[in-house]
């Protein structure tokens, strides 16, 4: 089995729930305090060990290669005024070892087809999937580097699961699902966005992923599914009646960064975090709650 080298990050999305923020920006350009979304699963990709990384995007995305790319003018600007720190930061976004590739679709034909975009680069080996505006706090062990040690040991497709509340299940891929061991459930079935009345459990799939290529001839396949889409979640569901597919409850905390709520809640608790900003920012909500009661 061939270690897991490369990830793909479908970021073609519209992005409609963040208008007009969005408007002539990708939504994973959107900063946690200081660092956008897609630098955060960009570099929870290297640290798990990849370092091809590539990313699907759509119009407005030129951000997003400029973002990773070498800024000259910025440097030489930066360098001219000696300022190192802030040098670093722009020449430290990923490091030199790892390559980024990007791959145009043209249409917004639903995530799975944005997947299957990325076959030509990715070819006959297990690859990981990040949806960006799923950030995952997990520490020193993210949850990509959990999931690859599942993989490394069951040599399979892994599905990064949570439980979520029942009311929220027709926002997510859902899965009906058998134990394994702690964390680890086999996958019997899988749905997106199922009606709350008939959703299999409250399992439900984030934006993690681990497949082997076998997903791309599936795709292929896939007619458009759920909001007139191409799914992912259609072809995971061909896939694992070939293949044993796992589904892994991660260690962490995710925050959902595609709505306006979870993003609010990262940038609080990620400016909580931020070694700049903790005390003054605690001392902040502290005021404005006491202020509040
Ligand atoms: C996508 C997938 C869905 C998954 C979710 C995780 O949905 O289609 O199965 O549960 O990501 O964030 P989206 O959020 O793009 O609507």
């Amino acid at each position: 089995m061939k270690a897991i080298r490369k990830a793909v990050f479908p970021v073609a999305g519209l992005g409609t729930r963040f208008l007009p923020a969005t408007k002539a920006n990708p939504k994973e350009m959107l900063p946690i305090v200081d660092k956008p979304l897609i630098q955060f699963a960009a570099e929870e990709a290297v640290a798990a060990g990849i370092d091809v990384l590539v990313f699907i995007i759509g119009r407005n995305k030129n951000s997003i290669p400029d973002h990773f790319d070498k800024a000259f003018e910025l440097e030489t600007k930066l360098e001219e005024a000696e300022k190192q720190e802030m040098l670093d930061i722009v020449r430290n976004i990923l490091p030199p070892h790892v390559d980024c590739i990007y791959i145009r679709q043209a249409e917004a034909l639903g995530l799975g087809h944005a997947v299957l975009c990325a076959q030509p680069v990715v070819g006959d080996e297990p690859f990981a999937v990040l949806l960006a505006d799923d950030l995952i706090d997990a520490g020193e062990r993210t949850c990509l580097n959990q999931m690859v040690d599942v993989h490394n040991h069951h040599h399979c497709s892994v599905l990064g699961i949570e439980r979520v509340p029942h009311e929220t299940v027709n926002r997510y891929g859902i899965i009906d699902s058998t134990v394994m061991s702690e964390r680890v459930s086999k996958v019997k079935a899988i749905v997106e966005k199922p009606p709350v009345d008939k959703a299999p459990s409250n399992l439900a799939v984030v934006g993690r992923y681990i497949l082997t290529p076998r997903i791309f001839k599936l795709l292929e396949q896939t007619e458009r599914g759920a909001g007139n889409e191409i799914q992912l979640t259609d072809a995971i569901a061909k896939l694992l009646k070939e293949e044993t597919v796992i589904g892994y409850e991660f260690e962490g905390k995710r925050f959902d960064c595609g709505g306006k709520l979870g993003y609010l809640h990262a940038t609080v608790e990620f400016g909580l975090k931020h070694p700049e900003l903790k005390k003054d920012f605690e001392d902040y909500l502290r005021t404005l709650v006491k202020a509040m009661h």
